[in-house]
């Protein structure tokens, strides 16, 4: 089985590499006609896998001959859509519409719209119906047909001009089972990457689109894997973060099962991966495996991101999140014992259907309990055709009394946590110049806390010993002492 579909996946991978080569022709022809060389922007909206997908979106435009643009006044614009809360689709809308305007004074222009969103049927809809402007569709599982769509509708424009509806390119699919590795990838920064070790989730939260849109879990085979990170460490990127939606689950859908634990074990020994971090934990099976190999390798990040999304029993089980407030407890409370120096940061969901401010206080008493050094808090956004859409929702000012609890608690355990590193000496990975500030350097350590520090440029990339000497509340102002070749 496993072989006939690693054959499958490679001769997609060689379609789509023709199809690439026909698009570079193609561009070829519209930077004639332009005379200039044709520009590319990709809007990224949402998650960690999202962003590696805008990636790979960005590789296969800049292997046929785009230049990156900064906005979205460029020749080709696509938008990489999420669907998990009601806000990103209003924004994604906002600024579909505003991209509109730069086409009615470039005709040329071509617009995309990819990710989650076009997994429900409704969104496709509505942008066949109202958005006669928009050139391609397609949706999570055939990202990897984007050098054949491309050339699609360079084809299409040039058959049927470029207004008529015939010329538009639509392809959604419900699921695939093909994996397909090698395609082109325009990394962000180029001394870090996220590399996906999954896709998909079989959780089916109550709340939750995922599953719905990203289809069931799929592992990458582990050798798959180790192979891209490999080239990646010798590209010079010293920092990886293994990307699924619950990565307790990878390794067993495989032939020869793996658990995650071995994986990560095998990352954190590749030569030149300073450090290693990984999104996201599902609460109900981190398992002591897991922890022992964080314990044991100094350059896998101490920093867990681990969802709690409610601290009431009751909420919980709605959620079919599959733990109990104590076990929850439990677990956080063993990652503290196992891994001194640990940060858990987590995601919590305010006003879930019948969520009462009982229930509110059993989450804040979880947060006391386990010192969250940060948390996100979303307001509940209902979507459409998931479990908890037809539950009784919960009166608006209820749920912003229940917010605003969650957030003052969370900040303060964030204040708390942040607080208690005043004065030490800790390693940061120098990843920006300072947007505010010329002259200051923004690292990260490996608990996730954001330390400013006075440096320049040439700094970007490698890991110093900062020491911690102003704590602005969430973050740090410090001082780099001495470059750290080792990263921890
Ligand atoms: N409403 C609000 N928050 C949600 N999340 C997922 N679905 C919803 C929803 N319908 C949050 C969860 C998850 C994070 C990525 O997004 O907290 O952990
Ligand atoms: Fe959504 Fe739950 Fe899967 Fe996370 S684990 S993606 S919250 S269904």
């Amino acid at each position: 089985m496993q072989n006939l579909k690693l054959i499958a996946d490679e001769k997609e991978l060689a379609r789509q590499k023709e199809f690439l080569q026909r698009d570079r022709e193609y561009t070829q022809e519209l930077e004639a006609q332009l005379g200039r060389t044709p520009t590319y922007h990709v809007t990224n909206f949402g998650c960690q896998m999202n962003a590696r997908d805008a990636e790979k979106l960005s590789g296969v435009l800049s292997e046929a001959g785009f230049t990156e643009a900064p906005d979205e006044s460029a020749d080709f614009v696509i938008f990489n859509t999420c669907t998990v809360r009601d806000n990103a689709d209003q924004h994604f809308y906002g600024r579909l519409g505003r991209a509109s305007h730069y086409k009615k004074s470039n005709p040329a222009m071509k617009i995309a719209v990819c990710g989650c969103m076009m997994q429900e049927k409704c969104n496709v809809d509505k942008l066949r119906r109202s958005y006669p402007y928009v050139d391609l569709i397609f949706g999570t599982h055939n990202l990897f047909r984007f050098p054949e769509y491309l050339c699609r509708v360079f084809e299409n424009s040039q058959k049927y001009g470029a207004s008529a509806s015939a010329r538009r390119v639509v392809d959604v699919w419900e699921s695939t089972d093909l994996i397909v590795e090698d395609l082109p990838v325009e990394r962000r920064y180029r001394y870090k990457s996220g590399i996906n070790i999954m896709f998909g989730c079989n959780n089916f939260c109550s709340y939750c689109i995922v599953p719905y849109v990203r289809g069931r879990e799929r592992s990458r085979e582990p050798k798959e894997i180790i192979r891209e990170i490999e080239k990646l460490a010798q590209d010079g990127v010293v920092e990886v973060m293994l990307l699924g939606q619950n990565v307790n689950s990878y390794g067993k859908d495989l032939e020869q099962p793996v658990t995650f634990a071995d994986l990560l074990q095998e990352v954190a020994e590749i030569d030149g991966i300073k450090r290693v971090r990984f999104m996201t934990p599902h609460p109900k099976d981190i398992r002591e495996d897991l922890l022992e190999v964080i314990a044991q390798h100094p350059n896998i990040a101490r920093h867990v991101h681990f969802p709690l999304q409610s601290g009431s029993d009751r909420i919980l089980k709605k959620m079919n999140r599959r733990y109990t407030k104590e076990q929850y407890i439990e677990r956080a409370l063993k990652i503290r014992e196992m891994i001194p120096d640990v940060a858990i940061t987590t995601d919590i969901i305010a006003g879930f259907p019948g969520e009462g401010p009982e229930d509110v206080d059993e989450t804040i008493d979880v947060i006391k309990r386990v010192r969250f050094d940060n948390a996100y808090t979303f307001i509940y956004s209902k979507r459409t055709g998931t479990p908890a859409a037809s539950m009784p929702q919960v009166p608006e000012e209820v749920v912003k009394e229940g917010f605003d609890r969650i957030l003052s608690a969370v900040q303060e355990s964030a204040r708390n946590s942040t607080g208690a590193l005043q004065g030490r000496v800790m390693t940061a990975l120098a990843e920006e110049k300072n947007q505010q500030m010329d002259g200051y350097i923004t690292g990260r350590l490996s608990n996730n806390t954001i330390v400013h520090f006075p440096g320049d440029e040439s700094m970007i990339g490698k890991f110093y010993d900062v020491s911690l000497d102003d704590n602005k509340g969430f973050y740090y102002f410090g001082k780099a002492l001495r470059e750290n070749e080792r990263g921890y």
